[in-house]
């Protein structure tokens, strides 16, 4: 498929604006140089918490701290010139009042040069969204499935699957419209419910085990990648690079106790020097750089 080249980064209005057009494409990206490799497919990067447990071995996301957050952003942004940057706000960093969260997204706003952050939660977060959006910082909102609140929900469980959480679940969805969101990730819910949500609100809805019906969607990239141990029914894995790096690791392995690596054509030669002997390494003292 062709990329159309764009000469500027996409921006939350950018991606506000695909309400009911082309799906919006998404992943989570959280170094420079995974971003680099996705930025010209992706309209937005997600620096996900989900880094907590994906990139340092927490049992969830409730541990990851700010300076985390913001030090990958900063990474994510650096590596990436298309795509909209969003980070993700770290548990603790936003729930307490509208203050504390503008303190800590504008943080995030500036340290990283992102273009937008998420926070997880609808009814409950909307006078944070609003605030927050009136005073410069756009928000991804982030309903059904919440992991920040997977104490309270006794595991990672799926949303909606009984008629009577829908009220509840729309209820956010409005909710988090109407305050100003620019868009909404809408995870872990029953497919007819996102589908209905989607029709509901004027806001894209980004969906992870949700609906095809989605405004848009986002997975892990190590999830798709196939560099996750174990991965959620939702998660289709487009590649198998768990498996590759195994056997690349295995092949470097063998070669390395064969001694077949390095190879000749790996390790730098002597400089030819007019009347030098051989053995001579005078001149190699001139200058540190590696030969080409
Ligand atoms: O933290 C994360 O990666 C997320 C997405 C998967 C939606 O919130």
């Amino acid at each position: 498929m062709s990329i159309t080249p764009i000469a500027r980064r996409l921006t939350a209005p950018d991606i506000a604006s695909r309400k009911n057009g082309q799906p919006i494409v998404s992943l989570t990206a959280y170094h420079a140089h995974t971003a680099a490799m996705i930025d010209p497919y992706v309209d937005f990067m997600l620096v996900g918490d989900s880094l907590g447990m994906v990139m340092h071995g927490f049992e969830s996301t409730v541990p990851v701290p700010l300076e985390l957050m913001i030090m990958h952003g900063a990474a994510v942004v650096r590596g990436s010139s298309h795509a909209l940057v969003v980070v993700d706000m770290p548990f603790g960093s936003y729930e307490e009042s509208p203050n504390i969260a503008f303190r800590n997204a504008a943080r995030v706003m500036k340290e990283t040069g992102c273009g937008a952050v998420k926070l997880e939660g609808g009814a409950r977060m909307a006078q944070t969204i609003d605030y927050l959006t009136q005073r410069g910082i756009p928000v991804m909102a982030h309903i059904g499935l919440t992991p920040q609140s997977v104490h309270v929900m006794g595991g990672f469980k799926t949303q909606g699957r009984e008629q009577s959480q829908w009220a509840a679940i729309e209820d956010d969805a409005r909710t988090v419209a109407e305050a100003g969101a620019f868009a909404v990730v809408v995870e872990g819910v029953a497919e007819k419910l996102a589908d209905r949500l989607t029709k509901m609100i004027e806001i894209p809805t980004i969906g992870i085990g949700a609906s095809a019906q989605c405004d848009g969607q986002i997975l892990v990239l190590e999830d798709m990648l196939g560099l996750s141990p174990r991965v959620p029914k939702f998660v289709k894995e487009f590649a198998s690079l768990g498996a590759a790096i195994g056997g690349a690791v295995s092949a470097y392995c063998d070669e390395v106790r064969g001694r077949t690596f390095p190879g000749k054509e790996h390790v730098y030669a002597m400089k030819k020097q007019a009347g030098a002997v051989s053995g001579d390494t005078k001149d190699s003292k001139k200058t540190n750089k590696p030969d080409s």
